[in-house]
């Protein structure tokens, strides 16, 4: 039968019955892919799926979350959904509620949201609340909003949310057969983490797997939280997609590093632009530099022999490169001034 989206596929596992009217964009069923040319370039020993989350609906993995938080938020007769976000949130909130055809307000940090994410909210008709403050900030405005009647929240605080995300889980285990051995996953609010642990879990339950992952989560540098155990009040990093100081599912998430063994630790700026160039110029994956935190997590985890040779690794490419274009276009020294029409003039740039 053809893909009908995540809750049809996993109906079993998720919140809903007989009777929910579903609202989906056909999300999930994306592809798991290997990628031994940059497993190679860092000269690890081990095998390395990634998980393409990109190829959803708006291009993020916020889609999984969104079907089942719109699914329900209609079906409680809800009118308006709200979300603050670092912008693919928006972007699927705004997608979905206009599926279902409810209005969406979404609350971002001005002038912090990527290009592509705030053309995705315009264009799917979310009215745009843009403040003066960060994700941090917004969030907390949008937990008051969540009293005011008519209102449903469609952050992770949402547990639809991470209900519905947890199929990523779900479709890895099922497209290898197995569990992998290593999860490496980018962490900003701690929502996913906390989804994918989540959904291992249950299929090891349901004796669909027979082992766990360990989890492995990252965060940047600049916005790193859980791994210094405190709140930051400024976090700053070029992944703004994962530009969050105290982020919600911040207890969940710990305990998804202890209960798999796991770590969460940080990557750098530069760690991540490397990641991001290595993995597009490798392997032809084009990835938002919050995505490639996974990456530069692995090839960090790779050099301090974490990483036993014929290990199976899984990483999570949580949102798409198109995403963030002036990223793409600052880190690259390839754009040159153009050149006289001629055969001659373009050869010599072809071959110089
Ligand atoms: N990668 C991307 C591309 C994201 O957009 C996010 C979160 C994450 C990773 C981190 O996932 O928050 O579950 O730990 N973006 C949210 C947003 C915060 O508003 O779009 P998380």
């Amino acid at each position: 039968m053809n893909w009908q989206g995540v809750i049809e596929q996993y109906r079993r596992y998720l919140p809903v019955n007989e009777q929910t009217k579903v609202v989906t964009l056909l999300e999930g069923n994306t592809p798991l892919i290997p990628v031994p040319r940059f497993v190679d370039a860092i000269g690890g020993r081990f095998e390395l799926y990634l998980k393409l989350e990109a190829l959803n609906p708006t291009g993020s993995f916020k889609d999984r979350g969104m079907t089942l938080a719109l699914t329900a938020a209609k079906t409680r007769g809800a009118e308006v959904v709200v979300c603050a976000s670092t912008g693919n949130t928006s972007a699927s909130a705004a997608a979905y509620a206009a599926r279902a055809g409810l209005r969406a307000a979404v609350v971002l940090p001005h002038g912090k949201i990527a290009l592509g994410k705030l053309a995705q909210a315009l264009i799917y008709g979310a009215r745009i609340v843009p403040i003066d403050g960060n994700f941090d900030d917004a969030l907390n405005l949008v937990r008051a909003l969540g009293d005011e009647p008519g209102v449903e929240i469609v952050n992770s605080i949402n547990p639809f949310r991470i209900e519905g995300q947890k199929t990523a889980a779900f479709e890895i285990c099922d497209a290898l057969g197995r569990a992998p051995d290593f999860h490496f996953i980018p962490v900003g609010n701690a929502g996913n983490i906390t989804a994918y642990w989540k959904g291992y879990k249950e299929y090891h339950a349901a004796g669909r797997v027979g082992t766990l992952p360990r989890m492995f989560g990252w965060q940047a540098a600049g916005a790193a939280p859980i791994v210094e155990n405190r709140v930051i009040a400024q976090p700053e990093t070029v992944a703004t997609a994962i530009r969050i100081g105290n982020p919600a599912s911040w207890q969940a998430a710990v305990a998804a590093r202890d209960e798999s063994g796991g770590v969460i630790g940080s990557v750098t700026d530069g760690e991540i632009l490397h990641a991001y160039q290595l993995i597009a110029a490798r392997d032809g994956i084009f990835v938002e530099p919050a995505s490639a935190a996974s990456l530069a997590g692995v090839i960090k985890a790779h050099a301090a022999g974490d990483l036993p040779a014929g290990s199976v690794l899984t990483a999570t490419l949580t949102g798409h490169g198109l995403k963030d274009p002036d990223t793409a276009i600052s880190v690259s020294d390839k754009l040159r001034p153009p050149v006289k029409p001629t055969l001659s003039a373009v050869l010599e740039v072809i071959r110089g």
